[in-house]
């Protein structure tokens, strides 16, 4: 893995646009996230093209099932050689012991705890009798007592994460730069300061697909780390 901890979510929906953005910032990101949405898309074929920029592959699949069947799609996705892969938490301990086992060595095997979308009255209605915050800190005990290398969390939570979790690695979404035009309503997250709450990966999709010119969005990230 390279220094720049920048992964670039690539979520769109061609594969030549999503590999022409690629190649524009390649020089100034660290990785690329490829989503659920991309692989069904366009499955190994498009990981495959992608590779070939020579950045380290993020495969945000979130997988979620029976042990066995959560181990058959790790395996599946070796020939991929995916740097970072991510498994649903609530799937329990022993999917996400196989998944692990079943990855290969340099794959970091990193949780989804609680969905953002969630909140604690949709925890309620699927008999969970928890806020998403208690949740979020009992799966990532969970995760990380089942072997995993880290989890998924958002910006506000990752110094406290990473206060139990000294060698864990966190993977960051939801940040924004703050380029003044976020206006003062909304409490953001910068890349700079989820690094230096002790993020490892930070994922950044539309401040740079979404820019005006994204070579120059991507580089001014760079800069601030
Ligand atoms: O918002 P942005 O375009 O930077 O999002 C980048 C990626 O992070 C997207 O692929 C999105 O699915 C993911 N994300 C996430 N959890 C959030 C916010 C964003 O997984 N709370």
């Amino acid at each position: 893995m390279n220094s720049n901890p920048v992964y670039l979510a690539l979520d769109l929906p061609r594969l030549d646009a999503a590999e022409a953005l690629a190649r524009k910032v390649a020089g100034h990101i660290g990785g690329i996230k490829l989503g659920l949405e991309f692989f069904c898309a366009h499955g190994h074929h498009g990981v495959h093209e992608l590779h070939k920029l020579g950045l380290p592959i993020f495969l945000d699949l979130k997988l979620h099932d029976i042990p066995n069947t959560v181990a058959g799609a790790m395996q599946a996705i070796h020939v991929l050689e995916p740097s970072i892969v991510t498994i649903h938490a609530a799937g329990g301990r022993a999917m996400m012991e196989d998944a692990k086992a079943a990855a290969g060595e340099n794959c970091k095997v990193v949780a989804v705890t609680v969905l953002t979308s969630l909140d604690g009255g949709d925890l309620n209605a699927i008999g969970v009798n928890a806020e998403p915050h208690e949740q979020a800190l009992r799966l990532a005990d969970l995760a990380h007592s089942a072997g995993l290398d880290g989890i998924v969390c958002s910006g506000h939570e990752v110094g406290a994460v990473h206060q139990q979790w000294k060698d864990g690695f966190f993977v960051v979404p939801g940040l924004r730069p703050d380029d003044g035009r976020n206006g003062d309503q909304k409490r953001i997250m910068t890349p700079r300061a989820a690094r230096d709450a002790g993020a490892s990966v930070l994922v950044i999709g539309r401040p740079i697909s979404r820019a005006e010119d994204p070579l120059a969005a991507a580089i001014a990230i760079e800069a601030t780390l």
